[in-house]
């Protein structure tokens, strides 16, 4: 049987879809009080309606005033959270060259800058207050290059690499910071990352859940892990990667891009 989950409060970033709603189900249903973040308000407000104690904050994070208003929040003193999960965030597939450069920026934006800037607002008052926890939202493709969503891979090889450094910083605090890799989930990424077709050229078994990532997420960062990788087969891969020549990884990740 899995322990409770640790936490008092929570503030979920992209929380309309996919794995952040199934972090906000996971957290409703052990009743704790939430912090819903997205754009599409009409989403969050049914997320809302079906559990205690959430808060519906629209925001676009992508923008500097959409993220001041989630940065206030997690600083609020008055009404302090106590996890904080980075997982809004989306992936452009194809040919680099022939990518929109604007959208390329939007992505970067939101994977990295908005990440980074709430990670900050919530270790800002974690670590003086001695508790607390930090869930990133990274990805298996964060271990190698991904030829043909090129960006994203780097957007989240940045996300992994920054969430292992704050992990060994706030070691002794008292904080837990965790990064959470997860291999294909089945959720609207595929649509909006244009990958629509890994449906039919991966097998079942390659697919996770999104209640599956977002349980393990959640019961990792509440035992202090570094890394949470979800399913036996990233586990592997991920084992796999930091023993695999880098060569090597690169051709193999283009043949399967390629496919
Ligand atoms: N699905 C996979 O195979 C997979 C694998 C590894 C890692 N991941 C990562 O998992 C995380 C969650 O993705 P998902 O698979 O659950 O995809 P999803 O169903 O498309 O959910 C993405 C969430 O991010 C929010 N979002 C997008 N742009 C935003 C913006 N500018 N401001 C605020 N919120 C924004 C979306 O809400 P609104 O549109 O309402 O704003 C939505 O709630 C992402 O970081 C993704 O990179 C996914």
């Amino acid at each position: 049987m899995n322990a409770p989950l640790p936490f008092r409060s929570a503030l979920v970033t992209g929380a309309s879809s996919g794995i952040g709603a199934a972090m906000v189900a996971a957290l409703g249903e052990a009743g704790i009080a939430q912090v819903v973040v997205a754009r599409r308000t009409d989403r969050l407000n049914e997320v809302a309606k079906r559990f205690q104690n959430v808060e519906v904050l629209s925001a676009d994070l992508a923008t500097s005033q959409g993220l001041a208003l989630v940065e206030a929040r997690i600083a609020c003193e008055a009404a302090p959270i106590d996890l904080v999960v980075n997982n809004a965030g989306f992936g452009t597939s194809g040919y680099f060259h022939r990518l929109d450069a604007d959208r390329l920026d939007d992505e970067i934006s939101l994977n990295i800058r908005a990440l980074t800037r709430l990670s900050h607002a919530a270790l800002a008052v974690m670590v003086p207050r001695g508790s607390g926890y930090l869930l990133n939202v990274s990805s298996i493709a964060s271990f190698q290059p991904a030829p043909k969503l090129a960006v994203y891979a780097a957007t989240k090889a940045y996300v992994t690499h920054l969430t292992e450094s704050l992990h060994e910083e706030t070691r002794g605090t008292g904080v837990k910071v965790t990064a959470l890799c997860p291999g294909l989930t089945r959720t609207e990424f595929q649509s909006v990352s244009n990958t629509d077709s890994y449906a039919a050229s991966y097998p079942a078994v390659a697919w996770l859940t999104a209640d599956e990532v977002a349980r393990a997420g959640l019961r990792d960062v509440a035992s202090g892990r570094a890394l949470s990788v979800p399913g036996l087969l990233y586990k592997g891969l991920a084992a796999a990667s930091g023993v695999t020549p880098r060569g090597l990884a690169r051709r193999l990740s283009g043949l399967v891009q390629r496919g």
